[in-house]
């Protein structure tokens, strides 16, 4: 008789190792890490600024529309005493074919100091920065992940929480609410929140809030709920989040299509907004200490009211501000040598 054969493993490419030169997302990154960023952008606020990027050109590679980050990351660059040269989609020649790889090495070539990159391809940021030696910054890549955004919104939640000292969101509950599988801003966000500690709950409907979510923790921090309402009354902080409509399919809706044609899964946006939307009387129903975040763009009337964007709670030009000191503290690092 002769015995089955057992099918041999394909040999294994070892995945390249990240490299401590790169920022390309929180995932798998030591709490010890994220805390240290997160010290230095602090250390920013109370201490100056020391010129540490003088004589450095810092490229700024947006492929995909961006008016926040860039201006952030630029503004973060040149106050390190850097110049920033800014590469935006439609002027580059990926649009002609050029590829990401050939992008990178070109501007490597040209001798700057990093490259922040955005991009709509999932992996973008990895993909340039295993083809070139200097540092990448992953300034949102696809669905993937966001993680200067993160970190600024760990900044952010501990600031309000009076956790500045050690960065230790232990005892936090963390709401993100809305369109989370379009979403670089939650995978970075629910990375960072549970490295340091917090429990994360993930509230959408199912197409935009899938169960596997729950997998992105270690089985206990983070979880899924539907009910808005039920989960508000103990949280933290809540992170609303934009429906991504320009992410809801690979084909274009046809002009003039209305919104709800675009975005997934959901019946109508009336419908989404009274379910999800956090309207004043939802937000009273917060703790006293809670607080409001959100990446922008706001889809105000939508996922978030005016009143409530603009009102006490809410701390999002706040994430703002926080997120130049972020910037800061990471290009400091990886461009910098500090
Ligand atoms: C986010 C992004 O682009 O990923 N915004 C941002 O960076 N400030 C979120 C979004 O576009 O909704």
């Amino acid at each position: 008789m002769t015995r089955p054969v057992r099918p041999r493993p394909l040999p294994r490419r070892p995945a390249a190792p990240a490299r401590a030169t790169d920022l390309l997302g929180l995932a798998g990154l030591p709490a010890d890490d994220i805390r240290g960023y997160l010290t230095a952008a602090r250390s920013l606020s109370t201490e100056g600024v020391k010129p540490v990027l003088a004589g450095k050109v810092i490229a700024n590679v947006f492929l995909e529309d961006s008016t926040r980050t860039r201006t952030s990351f630029g503004i973060a660059a040149r106050r390190l005493g850097a110049h920033v040269v800014d590469l935006i989609g439609a002027s580059s020649s990926v649009n002609k074919g050029e590829t990401l790889i050939d992008t990178a090495r070109n501007i490597e070539a040209m001798g700057v100091g990093g490259i922040i990159v955005r991009a709509s391809q999932s992996g973008a940021a990895a993909l340039m920065a295993a083809a070139i030696d200097v540092p990448v910054i992953n300034a949102g890549d696809g669905r993937h992940e966001h993680p200067t955004q993160g970190l600024l919104d760990l900044f952010t939640i501990a600031q309000c929480h009076g956790r500045m000292r050690h960065f230790d969101l232990g005892g936090l509950t963390v709401a993100i609410v809305g369109d989370l599988s379009a979403s670089r801003v939650a995978r970075s966000d629910i990375a960072g929140l549970t490295a340091l500690g917090a429990r994360v709950v993930c509230i959408g409907p199912p197409p935009m809030a899938p169960a596997g979510l729950a997998s992105l923790g270690d089985g206990t921090n983070v979880s899924i709920e539907r009910d808005l309402d039920r989960v508000l009354p103990r949280v933290d902080a809540v992170i609303m989040l934009r429906i991504q409509f320009e992410r809801a399919g690979e084909s274009k809706p046809a002009a003039g299509a209305p919104l709800v044609a675009r975005a997934p899964g959901i019946a109508s946006i009336r419908e989404y907004r009274e379910r999800y939307g956090l309207s004043s009387a939802r937000a009273a129903q917060m703790k006293p200490s809670a607080v409001v975040l959100h990446p922008g763009p706001i889809n105000r009337g939508i996922e978030l009211d005016e009143s409530v964007a603009d009102g006490p709670r809410s701390v999002i030009l706040r994430q703002v501000t926080n997120g130049v000191l972020v910037r800061m503290a990471v290009l400091s690092r990886l461009c910098g040598g500090q």
